[in-house]
């Protein structure tokens, strides 16, 4: 248990060049590495990325990117989920939660007492509200090296904010990861 002032919310997506998401028909095939090789870039161990992902302490996600996570191979293994819905969903596993209702209070009083790394990992319908809404801390995107040139977009209308730059990371198969934290002022 960790105190609601430590908590952050990380916004993870992974984009195309130019900006989507998802093809039209939902398909996320493009996310795959292409192999090329980007010599100054760095590559990563199945453990490292099983060590990362232990720390991430829930994942939020809305209705469509859960249904199609099931579809696809759920990725998140044991970690708690709590998924977004106002329909009457339901799930066998005991990791999974179902939340109807404002968001805000979601955040205030679900995850932030519970948990301390809180992942939002789409799609871009609740992403964009918990954007509205002020209560993204990071934006983490992995850009892939793919123009789609039509599909879902990541971000929609939204008010004007400013994020400031946290970290980049280039990755030896193209893939570029940038961190960027809610500028305060
Ligand atoms: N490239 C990536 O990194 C990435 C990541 C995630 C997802 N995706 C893709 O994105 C697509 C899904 O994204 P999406 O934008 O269509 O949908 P989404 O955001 O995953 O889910 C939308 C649903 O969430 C629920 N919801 C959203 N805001 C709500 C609120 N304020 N209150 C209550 N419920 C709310 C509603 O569920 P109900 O309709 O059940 O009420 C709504 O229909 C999929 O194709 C997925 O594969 C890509």
């Amino acid at each position: 248990m960790t105190s609601a002032f430590e908590k952050k919310i990380t916004l993870h997506m992974v984009s195309s060049l130019d900006g989507f998401i998802a093809r039209k028909d939902n398909s996320v095939s493009w996310m795959e590495s292409p192999g090329s090789i980007y010599e100054a870039g760095v590559s990563i161990s199945e453990e490292e990325i099983a060590s990362f992902l232990k720390t991430i302490d829930c994942y939020v996600l809305g209705s469509r990117t859960y249904e199609h996570s099931l579809e696809l191979g759920w990725p998140y293994g044991d970690a708690p989920v709590v998924v977004i819905t106002g329909r009457k969903l339901s799930s066998t596993k005991k990791n999974i939660e179902f939340y109807s209702g404002d968001l805000k209070s979601l955040v205030d009083l679900k995850l932030a007492p519970r948990y301390r790394n809180i992942w939002l990992v789409g799609g871009a319908m609740l992403c964009q509200r918990f954007l509205e809404l002020g209560l993204v801390d990071e934006i983490r995107l992995t850009i892939a090296p793919v123009l789609l040139g039509d599909g879902l977009r990541l971000f929609g209308p939204l008010t004007e904010k400013r994020w400031n730059l946290k970290n980049v990371v280039p990755h030896k198969n193209g893939f570029v990861e940038l961190v960027y934290s809610a500028a305060t002022a």
